[in-house]
């Protein structure tokens, strides 16, 4: 049976409706975890759970042990990762509140450990990246919002950036240019180190703010929390839809 991994960004330190049957502080080559993995049961189905930035929301994005994370969910058996991430919207029809599948990626980042392909001698493999996420995964999480009742806009380019601050007005305005529907912290090196170790993986990326710039209002850290809030309980539905009609 194909096991599944949910990885939980900003508001899903732990998943609601999860059963935990076990707990694991996993130690891989590449140093520990975020935090420990969750092993459980959503709805009586299996469930992997691993919160990104810590049980305390305490690792900002370029801090983030990537590796080790996504190596932990590979040696636990994961073959699969579904991704949350609160983003910014860019395109005019990404407004605060919109859940979206995006279907590709641009990487703003630096300096982030980015692949599992570092050891000098030891070889490496030039995946395959054209279609960053996981074909399959998507259409999965697209039947199930259909099946929930839950809006789901279908594709979009995910810009990530590096953070932890946002984004400049000018930087937002780039990003727009080359294409970019949302902004994030978290997609890269995510998405391509699940592609390097054999993991099909998708971003459920729901939107809490408008890019800079993009809006009169400031970008407050309130009015993101509120946001997360109002999108917590769709996420939530929609994911116990996809673990539900899961085969296995
Ligand atoms: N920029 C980058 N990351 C984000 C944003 C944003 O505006 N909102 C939530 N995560």
């Amino acid at each position: 049976m194909s096991a599944l991994a949910i990885i939980g960004g900003s508001g899903f330190g732990s998943f609601p409706g999860l059963e935990a049957q076990e707990r694991k502080q996993v130690d891989t080559r590449y140093g520990t975890t975020s935090a420990p993995l969750v092993y459980g049961l959503l709805n009586g189905r299996p469930l992997w759970f691993l919160a990104r930035h810590g049980p305390e929301h305490q690792l900002p994005p370029h801090r983030i042990n990537y590796r080790a994370n996504i190596q932990a969910l590979a040696d636990a058996g994961c073959t699969a990762i579904v991704a949350l991430g609160a983003v910014g919207g860019i395109h005019p029809s990404c407004a605060p509140g919109v859940l979206c599948v995006p279907d590709q990626l641009i990487d703003y980042t630096y300096e982030r450990a980015h692949s599992v392909f570092d050891d000098e001698g030891a070889g490496v493999e030039h995946v395959e990246f054209t279609q960053p996420y996981d074909d399959a995964l998507r259409r999965a999480l697209l039947a199930a919002a259909a099946d929930a009742g839950i809006a789901l806009r279908d594709g979009g380019t995910y810009g990530v950036s590096q953070g932890p601050r946002l984004e400049t007005a000018a930087e937002i305005r780039r990003m727009a240019q080359d294409g970019c529907d949302l902004v994030g912290m978290t997609a890269m090196p995510e998405a391509a180190l699940a592609r390097e170790l054999g993991l099909g993986y998708a971003t459920l990326a729901f939107v809490v703010n408008w890019g800079a710039g993009l809006s009169d209002e400031a970008i407050t850290m309130a009015a993101i929390n509120a946001q997360i809030e109002r999108c917590a309980d769709e996420i939530g539905r929609l994911l116990a839809v996809l673990v539900e009609r899961r085969p296995g």
